[in-house]
């Protein structure tokens, strides 16, 4: 059923695992991982914490699994005390970045500004943008699911518009009431919302690659239904991705 698109998981391990935990992680599943991507065809994306990133990202040099980062700077380097520059997650290995993470957008008050200039920085250091967009319970409530999302999409499509290269960009559409709550809408819900996003990005198809993925609460049971939707080409997991055996199911439940 979707064995033409580019199948995506992203596991988002925010800060579930100290350095040694990462390390200890990564070491006792690497072998595993590869396997798993051979045999569901649906790539991986690892995006441990920044501290273990360069030794996630070595392990896995010789594999086809990716590592991505979970944030970084929306400037190119100078006086930015805690900050990460797109260059240096380049330099590392890593191929993707996620950007627009609603627990970023609301620690960092991150403007549509600032993730403008953070898409910039990861194009100009040849990285894909894993962009989150999601409402609030009170939006989604109100009916206002549709607007926000939209809405959201704006710094996104400002610097699509600009570019004369192909990129690939993955959007996440990750309902802030569904994180972490093991609360998740129902498929007609989100096959609405992810008809919202295609619409967004329908005037850049020609021109760029896009992969649209779930996050929220996802888990071995309901990725399975979660798959059903049609425009759904992978999930964004968080706690779930910590636990490999989990997370191997998920990805499982990609299979083409
Ligand atoms: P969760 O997190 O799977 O633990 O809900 C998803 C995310 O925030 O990316």
């Amino acid at each position: 059923m979707k064995q033409n698109v580019q199948r995506l998981v992203v596991a988002n391990w925010k800060m579930y695992f100290s350095f040694n935990q990462a390390i200890e992680w990564i070491e006792k599943n690497k072998r595993g991982l590869n396997e798993l991507e051979n045999e569901s065809g649906t790539k991986i994306i690892l995006c441990p914490s920044y501290e273990s990133l360069s030794y996630v990202a070595e392990q896995l040099k010789k594999t086809s699994i990716a590592v991505g980062a979970q944030n970084c700077s929306a400037h190119e380097n100078g006086a930015y005390t805690g900050q990460i520059a797109a260059q240096s997650l380049q330099e590392i290995g890593c191929k993707w970045c996620i950007i627009g993470h609603s627990e970023v957008r609301t620690a960092c008050d991150e403007t549509d500004l600032v993730l403008q200039s953070k898409i910039e920085r990861l194009f100009e250091h040849h990285l894909s943008p894993i962009f989150c967009v999601g409402e609030t319970l009170k939006e989604y409530e109100t009916r206002n699911g549709h607007e926000k999302v939209s809405n959201q999409l704006i710094p996104l499509q400002s610097v699509l518009k600009r570019l004369h290269q192909s990129k690939t960009v993955a959007i996440a559409y990750e309902p802030l009431w569904s994180i972490g709550t093991g609360k998740v809408a129902s498929n007609d819900y989100l096959q609405e919302l992810f008809g919202v996003i295609e619409q967004s990005i329908e005037p850049f198809q020609k021109q760029h690659s896009f992969v649209l993925l779930y996050g929220g609460s996802v888990d071995e049971i309901n990725a399975v239904r979660l798959w059903q939707i049609p425009q759904i080409a992978g999930f964004l997991v968080g706690k779930a991705s910590t636990d490999f055996q989990l997370l191997k199911k998920i990805v499982l439940s990609t299979r083409g």
